[in-house]
């Protein structure tokens, strides 16, 4: 019988938007089920237990409200609770996000590359099998301690502030930059006043085609309204309606 329901999608906060949007670019007929833990935020420096904790409560809920498939779309989370769920609930399909090294060892291999991520993202082992296996000997990494929560309180000034202080040095110095946090993506302006023209890798688009694949071989696609509904942790109206300009623009 054909598994019909909505696609879950999670993230701390609002930053999962910038993957929720690449999906429904290519997979505008699903309903979707996006939860904004803005309560947890931020994931990143948080200990591993209490992460997993956190992401098993946040896919029974989805669960209950009948998701088919479960996107993490948090590089923390990914990085950290992915094979715990996975083995958890073995007849959900989860598909995750990763920092999109793997990117520029295809396209831009010989260029000196900056990755930002949280620092949960990069002390995992995830993060770093794939650093190790993609090297390019010519690339820094920072773990962005705190970024996610500037950007998760759109305080425009704060963001600024922390970017002079955290990635001016890079300034001539790199010309990749990995978002390797679903929140960054919303800032690109910003570190692009800053370090320049940089050419930015994020794993978004990639995934979307990772998430179709998978209901394609499922027999899981559907053609319904695509109905996205936004559910937050703290319930904060502000968050849902920063959420959905971003989605509408
Ligand atoms: N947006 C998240 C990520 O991709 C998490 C940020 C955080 O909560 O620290 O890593």
């Amino acid at each position: 019988m054909k598994k019909e329901g909505n696609i879950g999608i999670f993230d701390s906060g609002i930053g999962g938007v910038t993957v929720l949007k690449e999906i429904i670019k290519i997979l505008p007929n699903e309903n979707y089920i996006y939860y904004s833990d803005s309560k947890n935020n931020p994931y990143g420096d948080k200990e591993n237990k209490e992460v997993l904790k956190i992401c098993d409560n946040i896919v029974k809920y989805l669960l209950e409200k009948k998701c088919k498939i479960i996107v993490i779309a948090c590089n923390t989370a990914s990085a950290q609770a992915s094979d715990f769920l996975r083995k958890k609930y073995p007849n959900i399909p989860f598909v995750a996000i990763e920092p999109a090294y793997k990117m520029v060892h295809d396209f831009a291999y010989d260029k000196p590359t900056l990755v930002m991520a949280t620092k949960g993202t990069m002390e995992s082992e995830k993060f770093n099998l794939l650093y190790n296996k993609y090297n390019n000997y010519k690339t820094y990494l920072l773990p962005c301690i705190g970024l996610a929560d500037v950007i998760e309180s759109d305080n425009k000034e704060k963001i600024y502030e922390y970017l002079e202080e955290k990635i001016s040095e890079y300034k001539g110095k790199v010309e990749n930059v990995v978002l390797g946090c679903t929140h960054y993506p919303l800032i690109e302006n910003e570190i692009k006043s800053i370090l320049g023209n940089v050419k930015f890798f994020n794993g978004a688009e990639r995934l979307a085609v990772h998430l179709k694949n998978i209901l394609e071989n499922k027999d899981m696609l559907e053609y319904n309204e695509g109905k996205i509904e936004f559910i937050d942790s703290q319930n904060i109206e502000q968050k849902k309606e920063r959420f959905l300009k971003i989605i509408k623009n």
